[in-house]
C-alpha cells in the first residue's frame, strides 16, 4: 500500500490495524472496520449475531463507541431459501442495536457461498483513543474472553462436537466487547486490540511490534473455552492455526517441555472468531481495570506481562 500523509488520518503508522481513524476536529475523531465471513455455525441466527459482534471488536479495542452500520452479504438467492437470509439479518440486526448503533443501509451480491459482515463506523476522543502501540514494559496484560472458537468450530463442523457441548464457546463468539471496551477506558490502558484471525499470540505479537516491547505469557493462566486442548490433542485444528505459527514462530520463545510445545502452539495461535480483548494496563490501574470489567459483568484474565525485550518477542512460561 502507498503511504498515505494526510494528517487526520490518525493511525496510519500502525502496522496491522483493523480500524481505520480519522480525525474530524479536536473533539471527534470517526473509527471504520469492515469484516465479514462464511457461517461459523449452523444456526444462522446465531450466525448473524457472532459475525456483527465481530465486526464492532475493530471499534471496541480503540475505546470507539459504534454509530453505524452497513449490512455486507453475499447469498445464493436461487439455491438456499431466503428465510435463512433473513435469520442471519436478524442476527446481525439484533447485535447492531445491542451494540447501541443503527443499521443504516447495505449491499447484497449473488455468490455461491453465503457471507455476512459488516461495515461499521464509531466515534472516539482523538486524545482518549486507544490503539496497539502504546503497552510499556511491567504492563499488565488481560485478555477478556477465552480461546479456542477455531478448534472448536472444527470439531463442530467434524461433528466430533455437539452445539450444546460448543454453548460456551458460541456465546462468547456472539458477546461484544462492548464492557471490555468501556472497561479499559475507564481504567486508563496502554493499550489494547482484538483478537481474531492470527490468533492470541498473532495480536499480541502486532500489539509488541507497535510498542517496541516484548511479553512473558504463562500458559496456564490463558482462558481455553472447555474441550480445546483435547479437541486440539484430537488433530481438530484449522489451518489458519499452522498459517499462524509459520509466520509468527520466529517470534516465540517457548520455555516448557518440548513435548507439549507444538499442540500449546497451534492452541495460542488458532484463528479466534469474535474474540475478546487484549488489554495492557499499568500495575497501578490494573486494580481498577479488574473492578471496571466486574461491574461491565465481562470477564479479565491475566495472562502475562509486558517485558523490555526485542520488539515483537513472546516468551511462554
Ligand atoms: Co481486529
Amino acid at each position: 500500500m502507498p503511504s498515505i500523509d494526510d494528517p487526520n488520518y490518525l493511525n496510519r503508522e500502525q502496522h496491522y490495524a483493523d480500524a481505520g481513524v480519522y480525525r474530524l476536529d479536536d473533539e471527534t475523531a470517526l473509527v471504520q472496520s469492515i469484516d465479514f465471513f462464511t457461517p461459523v455455525v449452523d444456526d444462522p441466527y446465531l450466525f448473524g449475531q457472532i459475525a456483527a459482534a465481530n465486526a464492532f471488536s475493530d471499534l471496541y479495542a480503540m475505546g470507539a463507541k459504534p454509530l453505524t452500520a452497513l449490512n455486507l452479504v453475499c447469498f445464493p438467492a436461487e439455491r438456499q431459501p431466503l428465510q435463512l437470509l433473513e435469520e442471519i439479518l436478524r442476527g446481525g440486526f439484533d447485535k447492531i442495536r445491542e451494540a447501541g448503533a443503527v443499521l443504516i443501509g447495505g449491499h447484497s451480491v449473488d455468490d455461491a457461498e453465503p457471507k455476512y459482515g459488516l461495515s461499521v463506523t464509531g466515534l472516539v476522543h482523538p486524545r482518549r483513543m486507544i490503539t496497539s502501540g502504546g503497552a510499556r514494559p511491567g504492563d499488565l496484560l488481560f485478555l477478556t474472553k477465552p480461546i479456542g472458537t477455531g478448534i472448536i468450530t472444527t470439531a463442530l463442523k467434524g461433528e466430533q462436537l455437539g452445539e450444546a457441548e460448543a454453548a460456551e464457546a458460541l456465546q462468547g463468539m456472539a458477546a461484544l466487547n462492548a464492557a471490555a471496551s468501556a472497561a479499559m477506558l475507564e481504567a486508563g490502558a496502554s493499550a489494547a486490540t482484538d483478537i481474531t484471525g492470527f490468533g492470541l499470540l498473532g495480536h499480541l505479537h502486532e500489539m509488541l511490534i507497535n510498542s517496541g516491547a516484548g511479553a512473558a505469557i504463562n500458559k496456564e493462566d490463558i482462558p481455553l473455552y472447555p474441550r480445546t486442548r483435547e479437541l486440539a490433542a484430537c488433530g481438530f485444528v484449522p489451518g489458519g492455526a499452522y498459517r499462524n505459527l509459520k509466520h509468527f514462530e520466529e517470534a516465540v520463545n517457548w520455555t516448557g517441555a518440548e513435548e507439549e510445545k507444538a499442540e500449546w502452539l497451534t492452541i495460542l495461535f488458532d484463528p479466534q472468531t469474535s474474540g475478546g480483548l487484549l488489554i495492557a494496563v499499568s500495575p497501578q490501574r490494573a486494580e481498577a481495570l479488574r473492578a471496571a470489567l466486574s461491574r461491565g459483568k465481562a470477564e479479565g484474565f491475566q495472562i502475562g506481562e509486558i517485558t523490555g525485550d526485542k520488539a515483537g518477542e513472546i516468551t511462554i512460561f
